[in-house]
């Protein structure tokens, strides 16, 4: 886009401000039966720009779930401030969040249809609009044939596959994943990677992913950005400068291993780092 073009400044500024800001960030845990305070993030300053995808790695322990659940509302920050499209968030997730958590978090007693549907309950649409974007969302996911199973007759992939479907059928504009494939076999990791990335492409949203495989991270990400140990911090964000249109055969291009070892690098500084300070 031509920004040139834009006559009107505040549509120049809509376009041009951050989905997602977060100022001077901190996380403090108080204490655990006459522990200490536990300090697991921050200050953490980030922008993530609207469409693209954007990844966390760092060491066990550092702050990546807690970052998670900060910028999608499930718990306030100790300091600073967060914002989702201009606005504070605080409390509960904004509505335009989408959030996919780790374990497979399908309900058994209901189909795969159900499962999809159960978001959309809430608001009242009428059922054929209801229906309309289930079947959307199925198609999308390719769990069409699958539509009237029940989780436990599906595989491990397929079901966290229902778990991404349950969220894109709220239209989020930011879609939050939390290791979402950690459960999964190395080979389905990277399958559903190029779901992840054919989904981005299709419905243009943003995709905020933690995820501890440096591989993962290389693979689908605009930028990563590279944690230290806890508390954590923002070592470095490092940009991929892949095309929008990738697929898992960017691991045969000459810059993936360059940029995955770099991922390498940082991280293996940073727990030797922390390790001697221990
Ligand atoms: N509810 C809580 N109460 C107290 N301490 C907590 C709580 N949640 C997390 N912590 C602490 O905060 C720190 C960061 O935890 P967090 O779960 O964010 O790490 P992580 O980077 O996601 O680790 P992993 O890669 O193992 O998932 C840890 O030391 C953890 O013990
Ligand atoms: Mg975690």
């Amino acid at each position: 886009m031509d920004l040139g073009r834009l006559k009107n400044k505040q549509q120049k500024e809509t376009f041009l401000a951050p989905l997602v800001s977060l100022r001077q960030v901190k996380k403090v845990f108080p204490p655990v039966r006459g522990g200490n305070p536990v300090h697991a993030l921050g200050p953490i300053d980030l922008d993530l720009r609207a469409g693209e995808f954007f990844a966390v790695v760092g060491p066990s322990g550092c702050g990546k779930s807690t970052l998670f659940e900060l910028i999608a509302g499930l718990a306030p920050a100790t300091e600073g401030t967060i914002a989702f499209e201009g606005k504070p968030i605080a409390g509960n997730v904004p509505d335009g969040i989408g959030v996919v958590f780790q374990e497979d978090s399908c309900l058994p007693w209901r189909t795969v249809r159900a499962n999809i549907e159960l978001g959309l309950r809430k608001s009242r649409l009428p059922a054929a609009e209801r229906d309309a974007k289930v079947g959307k969302v199925l198609e999308l996911m390719n769990l069409t044939e699958f539509a009237s199973h029940y989780p436990a007759q599906l595989s491990g992939g397929m079901r966290q596959r229902v778990c991404i479907a349950r969220t894109l059928v709220m239209e989020p504009r930011l879609i939050l994943l939390d290791e979402p494939f950690a459960a999964l076999d190395q080979q389905t990791r990277l399958l559903m990677g190029e779901e992840v990335l054919r989904l981005w492409r299709a419905i243009g949203a943003t995709v905020f992913l933690i995820t501890h495989a440096l591989d993962e991270a290389a693979m689908l990400s605009d930028r990563i950005a590279v944690m230290s140990a806890r508390p954590g911090h923002i070592l470095e964000i490092v940009e991929t400068g892949w095309p929008r249109e990738r697929d898992s055969r960017i691991l045969e291009d000459d810059r993936f291993g360059p940029t995955a070892a770099h991922l390498w690098r940082l991280l293996r500084n940073e727990t030797l780092r922390a390790a001697d300070a221990r």
